[in-house]
C-alpha cells in the first residue's frame, strides 16, 4: 500500500514517525506493507530533525504526487482550503482514498470531498479532524447509525481549553498562555481561528453534519471566540462556583412551525464546577453525545498536538488501507435528513451579566424593568457597592444577573436596552451559563 504524504509538519512528522516505528505491526493489521510513496512540502532544504526516512522522498509539487499511479493512499497534513482542495479532488476522483486532518476544508467545502470520493470510488476518512486522538467521528457515522442522536456537547479546541485551564488555575495572562500552547503544537498555523473560535466552528459543523445526517457548514454554525474573556470573568465564574469553557453545542430542535431543525453554536461559556466538562483541562477535549437510546456517552482524551493527531490518522491510514485490499469502501456520506438550520436567535440560553451601575434608588428597579420588558426572567441578582463614600447615593455599584433560559435574542435585545438605562455605566461582561447548577 503506497501512500503520498501531504505535509509533514506538526502531524505529518509524527504520522512519519509512527510509520517507521509501528510498520511491522501495520502490515500485520493491514495485510500488506505500508511504504511512504513521497512526502510534499512547502520547504525541502527544511530542517525536520531526526526522520527516519529517505530524503528523495520529499518533493515539493504535491499536484504531481498525488496525480501519481504508484499512489493508493493520499494522508493530507497541511490544512488550509487551497490549494488543499484541488489536490484532495484531483486524488478522490483518481480512485485514491484519502486521510486528513483537515477539519477547514471538510467544513467549508466537504460535499465537494465526499462527491468526488463517490465519483472515484475511493475512501474519505477524517478522523484526525475533530478532537485530535478520541475517537468520535467513526462512532458517530458507524456505532450510533442504529440510534437517534438529539445533542452534542463539547469542548473541540485544544488550545482555547489550555489557555481558559491555565487563566483559572495559575492565573496566567492570555498571551503567555497561547505562546505556551503554541509551543505545544496545539495552535493552528494562525492562532485566530482557535482564538477566535473558527477551529471550534469548524469541528462543531463536522460533528452536526454526522450526528444529524445533514450538510452543516462553517458558515452556518453561530461563532464566537475568547479573546473577550478577562481575569475577571474568571474571577466572577468561580465566584459563582463555575469555571469558563468554550464550548460547541449541536442539538436538534423544533421550528415554531413543527418542523425539525438542527442549531450549531460555539462560544465561552460558564459551567458549574460539577459539570463533566469542568474538570477537562490542559489541551485535552471532552464530548457528550446524547442519543435516545444510547443515553448519554461521554469521549475524552488529548484534543491536540502531533503524536495525539497522527494516532487518529494511523487509524484511518489502517482502515482505508484495509478496505482497498478487500475490494470495497465504506458506506458514503449520510445527509438524507437535510434538517434546516435555526438562527442563533432562537436558541434556548442563559446569559450572566456583570453591569457598572450608579449606585441610587431606583437603579435596580430600571434595571429589573428592562429584563421583564423583553421577556426575560432574572433567576438571581448580586450587588457589590464599588464606591468609598456614603453606599446608595451616586457612587459605583456592580450588579451581577443571571437569567432563567430566554432565547438569546431575547437576552441580546435586553443587553442592548441595557446599555441605553443613564443609570448603567457598562456592561462590563455578558457571558452565557450552560448546564444546571
Ligand atoms: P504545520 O504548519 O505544522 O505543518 C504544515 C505542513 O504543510 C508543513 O510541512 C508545510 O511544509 C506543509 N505545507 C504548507 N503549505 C504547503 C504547500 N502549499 N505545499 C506543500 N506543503 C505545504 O501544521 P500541523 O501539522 O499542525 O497541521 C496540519 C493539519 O492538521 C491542519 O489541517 C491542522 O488543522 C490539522 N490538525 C492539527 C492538529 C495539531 O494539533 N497540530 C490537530 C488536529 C488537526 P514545510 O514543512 O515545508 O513548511
Ligand atoms: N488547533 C487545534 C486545537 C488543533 O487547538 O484544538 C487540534 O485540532
Amino acid at each position: 500500500m503506497r501512500l503520498a504524504l501531504l505535509g509533514c509538519g506538526t502531524v505529518g512528522s509524527e504520522v512519519v514517525r509512527l510509520l517507521h516505528s509501528q510498520s511491522a505491526d501495520l502490515a500485520a493489521r493491514i495485510g500488506a506493507p505500508l511504504e511512504i510513496a513521497g512526502i510534499a512540502v512547502r520547504r525541502i532544504g527544511r530542517d525536520r530533525g531526526e526522520l527516519p526516512v529517505d530524503p528523495a522522498v520529499f518533493t515539493s509539487d504535491p499536484f504531481d504526487l498525488v496525480k501519481r499511479d504508484d499512489v493508493d493512499v493520499v494522508v493530507e497534513c497541511v490544512g488550509g482550503i487551497e490549494p488543499a482542495r484541488s489536490w484532495l479532488v484531483e486524488a478522490l476522483r483518481a480512485g485514491k482514498s484519502v486521510v486528513t486532518a483537515n477539519k477547514v476544508l471538510l467544513a467549508e467545502d466537504g460535499g465537494t470531498l465526499h462527491d468526488a470520493a463517490a465519483q472515484g470510488g475511493g475512501d474519505l476518512y477524517y478522523e484526525a479532524a475533530v478532537a485530535g486522538a478520541i475517537p468520535l467521528l467513526r462512532p458517530l457515522r458507524e456505532s450510533l447509525h442504529g440510534d437517534r442522536v438529539t445533542q452534542v456537547t463539547g469542548i473541540v479546541n485544544g488550545t482555547t481549553n489550555f489557555i481558559l485551564s491555565a487563566m483559572d488555575t495559575t492565573g496566567a495572562g492570555f498571551a503567555e498562555a497561547l505562546a505556551e500552547a503554541t509551543d505545544l503544537g496545539y495552535a493552528e498555523a494562525d492562532p485566530t481561528a482557535d482564538v477566535e473560535g473558527f477551529d471550534a466552528a469548524a469541528k462543531a459543523a463536522i460533528l452536526a453534519s454526522l450526528a444529524f445526517h445533514t450538510r452543516v457548514g462553517a458558515a452556518d454554525v453561530h461563532r464566537e471566540g475568547i479573546t473577550e474573556v478577562t481575569a475577571a470573568d474568571v474571577a466572577s465564574a468561580k465566584a459563582m462556583g463555575c469555571t469558563i469553557k468554550l464550548l460547541c453545542i449541536a442539538a436538534r430542535g423544533t421550528a415554531a412551525d413543527g418542523r425539525e431543525t438542527v442549531s450549531v453554536r460555539v462560544h465561552p461559556a460558564m459551567i458549574p464546577l460539577t459539570h463533566p466538562l469542568a474538570s477537562v483541562g490542559d489541551a485535552f477535549n471532552a464530548v457528550f453525545v446524547e442519543a435516545e437510546a444510547a443515553g448519554q456517552l461521554m469521549f475524552y482524551g488529548p484534543g491536540a498536538g502531533g503524536a495525539p493527531t497522527a494516532s487518529a490518522v494511523l487509524g484511518d491510514v489502517v482502515a482505508v488501507s484495509r478496505n482497498r485490499l478487500a475490494g470495497v469502501r465504506a458506506a458514503s456520506e449520510s445527509a438524507y435528513a437535510d434538517l434546516p438550520v435555526r438562527p442563533m436567535g432562537e436558541a434556548l440560553t442563559r446569559y450572566h451579566i456583570s453591569l457598572d451601575v450608579t449606585d441610587r434608588p431606583g437603579v435596580l428597579a430600571a434595571v429589573a424593568g428592562v429584563f421583564a420588558q423583553h421577556d426575560v426572567s432574572i433567576a438571581t441578582v448580586r450587588q457589590g457597592s464599588a464606591g468609598s463614600g456614603v453606599a446608595g447615593r451616586d457612587e459605583d455599584a456592580d450588579l451581577v444577573i443571571v437569567t432563567h433560559v430566554a432565547p438569546d435574542a431575547a437576552l441580546a435585545a435586553t443587553v442592548q436596552a441595557l446599555r441605553g438605562l443613564d443609570t448603567v455605566r457598562s456592561v462590563a461582561s455578558v457571558l452565557r451559563v450552560e448546564g444546571s447548577a
